[in-house]
């Protein structure tokens, strides 16, 4: 993948998390490539200031998470880290607790957000990538929860999202085995939306990210507000956001000109209300 943005983004966490935006596309990256883009906590932190910083800009409207170095999208939260901040049940509260604030940040992302992954999807990768809308992968990339292998319970969350992408029993075969599997195998049970041969990854992450950033906004955010609302226990589901974002959709000056623009055979201009 080219490397356009890793030199000119805003720099996080000692350059170790890259934001850029450019053309309504915001672009992340994970820059750690001598750990494989192993996560450390600091990276957690520089992570969740990058999406907020892209999700206060008006300017953005979608955002795609990629890894540097092309062997790695993350490999997982930082090992290294885990004897000093992560070796009991308290410490790994606060741990999980500093982490899962940022993670929190992407589940409630109010844009749509894209996983570029090129390379290893490990641990707490799987974790960001499986938060993120959609998932797109380069054919040599590999994928896996080794949980079981070092010891660690993945959380609730996790687990949860990992069960509405490929259900309870590759879920239970994932995570029993701490297996890793290809990009073909996860293309077939939908841990994965689309899968590229590698110099092609980019290219096309960016052709879906740009149609994404000229559809009209609100009717995104619907879809986006109600398919999360979709995997709700119904006990937790809120109709009432679904409604508030319908009726916005369908009373927004977009609307007007998503029809108007159809009826004059031009390409519409949304403004996103
Ligand atoms: N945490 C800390 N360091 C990591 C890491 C992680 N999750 N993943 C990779 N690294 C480090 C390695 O220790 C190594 O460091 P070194 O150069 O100082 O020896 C460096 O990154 C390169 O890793 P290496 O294993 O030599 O590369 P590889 O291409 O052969 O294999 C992985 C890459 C990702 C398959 C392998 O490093 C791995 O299994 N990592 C652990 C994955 C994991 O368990 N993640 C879940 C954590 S919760």
């Amino acid at each position: 993948m080219p490397d356009m943005f890793s030199t000119t983004g805003m720099p996080y966490a000692d350059g170790r998390i890259l934001q850029h935006a450019a053309g309504g596309v915001g672009v992340i990256t994970f820059n750690n490539p001598d750990k494989r883009n192993a996560m450390s906590l600091e990276m957690w932190e520089g992570f969740g200031m990058a999406l907020t910083a892209l999700r206060d800009d008006d300017d953005v409207r979608v955002v795609i998470l990629r890894g540097a170095g092309g062997k790695a999208f993350v490999s997982g939260a930082d090992i290294s880290q885990f004897e000093k901040a992560r070796h009991n049940a308290a410490a790994s509260e606060e741990y999980a607790r500093r982490s899962a604030a940022q993670r929190a940040l992407l589940a409630d992302y109010p844009k749509p957000t894209i996983a570029c992954i090129d390379g290893y999807c490990l641990g707490g990768g799987m974790q960001v990538a499986m938060l993120a809308d959609i998932r797109l992968a380069s054919h040599g990339s590999q994928f896996g929860i080794p949980a079981a292998k070092l010891g660690i319970a993945y959380g609730y969350d996790g687990l949860r999202h990992l069960v509405s992408l490929v259900g309870p029993s590759w879920a239970r075969l994932l995570m029993y085995t701490g297996m890793r599997i290809d990009a073909a195998e996860a293309l077939r049970i939908g841990l994965v939306e689309r899968v590229f041969p590698v110099d092609e990854l980019w290219g096309e992450t960016m052709m879906i990210a740009e149609t994404v950033s000229q559809n009209a906004p609100l009717a995104i955010k619907a879809a986006k507000i109600t398919i999360t609302q979709v995997l709700e226990d119904e006990s937790r589901r809120d109709m009432e956001a679904v409604k508030a974002i319908g009726n916005a959709c369908m009373d927004s000056e977009d609307f007007r000109e998503g029809r108007q623009a159809f009826m004059e055979k031009r390409k519409p201009q949304f403004r996103g209300r």
